[in-house]
Parts: structure tokens; C-alpha cells; sequence
């Protein structure tokens, strides 16, 4: 048999009118890269955004824009199939099928239904967000990617989906392939600028630059981000975290590496280093946010590029959801 060629999928919610610098250098420029190397489908799994409150005025819009964003950071619809979650039923049809061999038991443990439901209150946590982790297992296996690109606090849903695949391969017959977890390469660590011991969040508007921040607001939030004791710039995470993450920052803009980055700044006054940054970062995001404008406000080319990677999708997903229901032995339409 030939050699089975290299497959990546990977998603992204559409919670935010922006995705925020953490996304871009922690997650999406490595589904830029993989493009190199691999076969990609990349989804904006609008119906994961349904697990938790969500305005329906805005989802549209979000979704819109995620995608927009997507193609404006590099992912090559050409070359990719990037496509939305709920244009394909095949996700909800086979996340039925996997619901019916995941335990109980299992899914409780995913920490982040703990996580989320305990911030919800018990009585608000609803079902879709208990099953959330084997809609993902249905987004990833439909597709029969060897790996899935995701970032650690995504760990166990991958092993979730792996158990899953192997547990109904051994009971049905092989149907899925078993993916690999590819953690994130790189520059993985961007922190809020506000609290640089947390993680650059949506949640933190002002400790997080997302991609369709003007360039006053992004050198506003650099300039105003928290730095540490002392006055001049060294790279050490632990006595500076707030200047070393600005480090980081620079680094990923300049597509640098840290140590390098480190050793040309250093010694820097706080002033000048963060002008630095900010003007960095102006540099490498204003193109994105100005492809993604265009895009958005002439959404005829955006619509037409959702609606081929749907149909592209489809072929894919509909294969493997025919052979998961023909090993489950359902009565099929034709017999
Ligand atoms: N749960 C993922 C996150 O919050 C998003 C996601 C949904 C996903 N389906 C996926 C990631 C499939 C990878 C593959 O980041």
C-alpha cells in the first residue's frame, strides 16, 4: 500500500469579532507552515460556539470574520480545505455515533467540561457542552487526519478522539484513522500584557492585541504593558516575565529566534524596547487586518470560497460517514 500522505485538521471557535496575537503566534502561523508539508482541513467550528451563550446577531458575523482571517494570515484556499462546521451535518451525524460507544464515565473526566461547568454553575451547564469533546472527535476523525495541531490545554479531547477511533475500529472493523496530538511548535508561550502570569486571553481586552486592533491600539497596549522591576531589558521568564513575554513577542513578529531577539535588545531601555514592539507588530499585523477588511466588505469572494470549501469537505466526510454507518451495519437508502 503506498504510503498514506500527511493529514492535519485542526479548528478554531468564531467567539470573537478578532482573533488575538496568542491565537496567531501560539496556534494558526503553525497551520500557515503546515500547509508545506501537509494536506490541511482547517474548520471554523461555529457549532462548538453554540456550547456556551452566544448571540445570534453575532455569530454570523464572527464566523465571517474568522474565516476572513484565516485566509488573510495565509491559509491558501487553494491549497487547504478551510471550510464551516455546521455547512457539513456529517460532524453532528457522526458525533451521534461516537456519543453512543463514549462512556459516561469518560467524558466526565475532561477536564475542561469541569473546568466550564463549574464557571457556568452546575444547573446551567448544559449537555452540548458535556459532548463537546466528541463533536471534536467527530470534526477530526471524519476527515482521517494522521495529526491534529492543537494547543496543550487540547491534549486530552486528542486522546479522547484516539480512544474513541481505536475502540470502534476494534468493534466495527478499521473505519478511522488514529491521529497523533502535534503539539505546538515554537513560540507557544504569549501572555496577557496586563497579567503575565496568565495566557493572552480574549477575555483580557486590554492584555490581549488581536488582529483588528488599529495601530494606536496596539501601541497603546504595548506601551502600557506591565513591565517588571528594574529599567533596563533581559530575557528571564521567571524574574521578568512581562518584558521577557514582549521579548517573545518581538521575536514571532520579527520571525526570530528568541535567543537572538533576546541578545539584540538587551540592555534597552523599557521606552524604547517597547516602541520597538509596537512598531513590530503595527508592521506584521496591519497587512492582515487590512486583507481581512477587504474581504469582509465585499463578501462575495469570502461566500464563494466558504461554499467551495464546503463542497470540498464534503467528499471527505461523507466517505468516511457511508463506511461508519455500513460497519455499524445500518440499513442504508439503496440497501
Ligand atoms: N476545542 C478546540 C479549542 O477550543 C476547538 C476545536 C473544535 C478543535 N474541533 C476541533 C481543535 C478539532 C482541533 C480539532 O481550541
Amino acid at each position: 500500500m503506498a504510503e498514506q500522505a500527511k493529514r492535519v485538521l485542526s479548528g478554531i471557535q468564531p467567539t470573537m469579532d478578532s482573533f488575538h496575537i496568542g491565537n496567531w503566534f501560539g496556534a494558526l502561523n503553525q497551520w500557515v507552515d503546515l500547509q508545506e508539508t501537509h494536506e490541511c482541513y482547517y474548520c471554523v467550528v461555529d457549532l462548538h460556539a453554540l456550547t456556551v451563550n452566544h448571540d445570534p446577531k453575532q455569530i454570523k458575523q464572527r464566523t465571517l470574520a474568522s474565516f476572513a482571517q484565516l485566509l488573510a494570515l495565509g491559509i491558501d484556499p487553494n491549497r487547504s480545505v478551510v471550510f464551516v462546521q455546521s455547512h457539513l451535518a456529517e460532524h453532528s451525524q457522526l458525533a451521534w455515533v461516537l456519543s453512543c460507544i463514549a462512556g459516561y464515565g469518560e467524558a466526565a473526566r475532561m477536564t475542561q467540561f469541569k473546568d466550564k461547568s463549574q464557571k457556568e454553575g452546575a444547573d446551567r451547564a448544559t449537555v452540548g457542552l458535556f459532548t463537546y469533546p466528541v463533536l471534536q472527535a467527530a470534526d477530526i476523525l471524519l476527515y482521517q487526519p494522521t495529526a491534529v495541531p492543537v494547543g496543550d490545554d487540547q491534549k486530552q479531547h486528542i486522546e479522547l478522539t484516539r480512544d474513541l477511533a481505536q475502540r470502534f475500529n476494534s468493534t466495527y472493523g478499521q473505519t478511522f484513522t488514529i491521529p497523533q496530538t502535534m503539539t505546538v511548535v515554537g513560540n507557544s508561550r504569549v501572555l496577557d500584557l496586563q497579567d503575565p502570569t496568565a495566557k493572552m486571553s480574549k477575555s483580557s481586552p486590554s492584555g490581549a492585541v488581536f488582529l483588528m486592533d488599529s495601530a494606536s491600539v496596539i501601541s497603546k497596549k504595548i506601551k502600557s504593558a506591565v513591565t517588571d522591576s528594574g529599567r533596563e531589558v533581559s530575557y528571564d521568564f521567571e524574574e521578568k516575565p512581562g518584558i521577557s513575554n514582549l521579548i517573545g513577542l518581538l521575536a514571532a513578529a520579527t520571525k526570530r529566534p528568541i535567543e537572538e531577539t533576546a541578545e539584540a535588545v538587551s540592555g534597552q531601555g523599557y521606552g524604547s524596547f517597547k516602541q520597538l514592539v509596537a512598531d513590530e507588530l503595527v508592521a506584521c499585523i496591519e497587512p492582515i487586518r487590512d486583507r481581512t477588511s477587504q474581504l469582509l466588505e465585499d463578501p462575495s469572494e469570502l461566500t464563494a470560497l466558504i461554499a467551495r470549501g464546503a463542497t470540498k469537505a464534503g467528499v471527505t466526510a461523507r466517505q468516511t460517514l457511508n463506511m461508519t454507518y455500513q460497519r455499524l451495519g445500518l440499513l442504508g437508502p439503496g440497501n
